[in-house]
């Protein structure tokens, strides 16, 4: 495994990956990786030649810089794991290498991006655009592997793709859940023992109350403070709160008994 810190030395290596004729399947990602991540890692191995894995945890995409904060900085474990996972090649690009425009060109979509977790944090979707362009552009893989646990980033990054006419396919893969239902995420291991308990009601909630108005009620009485719980294009969203915690998730609505 190769691990770049110099976007510049990656692009002469991606050029002659490319010479070569090979194919490259990439995997943004913040790092704090997980099961979840590890299951892009997967997909991307056995659909492509080569796999790259690019860890930034994105400053502007963090509306709250308490958050910012806490994010878990696991580098060193994140790079075992990889390695363990016959990953190709890992990015490591800096905040001054990725916004050496101090973040003065941004992408913004006017519409989607302001509903439920764009509602609730603002300038958040820009920022998550912006940058995925940027690491789309360094990366120039044939495909992109984005997880479904993040619904709405993954159908936006699907809508800059075609508005922008990137040539990258996005390649949607399915949530990785723990055995109760929670689903995987780098803000988990923050849950208190007891809250850990709680969580995995909200995807229950999601997938079992006959309205998001519900879904809402069980999950208040469980203890959370619920952000939204919506249902939209035959998928129920929802976000809430244990503690500092902030989870999210989603499920298709066909999935309901
Ligand atoms: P991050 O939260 O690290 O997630 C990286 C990718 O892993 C995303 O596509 C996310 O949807 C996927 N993922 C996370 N948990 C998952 C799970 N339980 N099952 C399946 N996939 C899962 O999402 C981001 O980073 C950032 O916004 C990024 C796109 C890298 C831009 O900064």
């Amino acid at each position: 495994m190769r691990v770049f810190e110099d976007m510049c030395v990656w692009r002469r290596e991606r050029v002659a990956q490319g010479r070569a004729g090979l194919t490259l399947g990439f995997v943004p990602t913040m790092g704090a990786l997980h099961d979840g991540h590890l299951s892009l890692v997967r997909r991307s191995r056995v659909e492509n030649d080569r796999t790259v894995v690019s860890i930034f945890v994105n400053p502007t995409q963090f509306d709250v810089p308490t958050d910012l904060a806490a994010y878990p900085n696991t580098q060193e474990e994140d790079l075992t794991m990889l390695r363990a996972e016959g990953t190709d090649f890992v990015l490591l690009p800096s905040a001054a290498q990725l916004y050496g425009d101090s973040y003065r060109y941004r992408v913004t979509e006017v519409e989607h991006s302001n509903v439920l977790e764009g509602a609730h944090r603002p300038g958040h979707f820009d920022a998550v655009l912006t940058v995925v362009l940027k690491l789309l552009q360094i990366a120039s893989a044939g495909r992109a592997y984005f997880g479904e646990k993040d619904w709405q980033q993954l159908n936006l990054v699907r809508g800059m793709v075609d508005a922008f006419f990137l040539p990258t396919v996005i390649v949607p893969c399915a949530t990785v859940r723990e055995s109760d239902g929670l689903a995987l995420s780098s803000r988990n291991r923050r849950l208190l023992p007891s809250d850990r308990q709680k969580a995995s009601q909200l995807y229950r909630a999601l997938s079992t109350a006959p309205t998001p108005d519900a879904a809402s009620r069980a999950l208040r009485a469980a203890g959370f403070v619920v952000d939204y719980v919506e249902d939209c294009d035959g998928r129920r969203l929802g976000a809430a709160r244990l503690g500092d915690v902030r989870l999210i998730d989603n499920v298709p609505l066909g999935d309901r008994p």
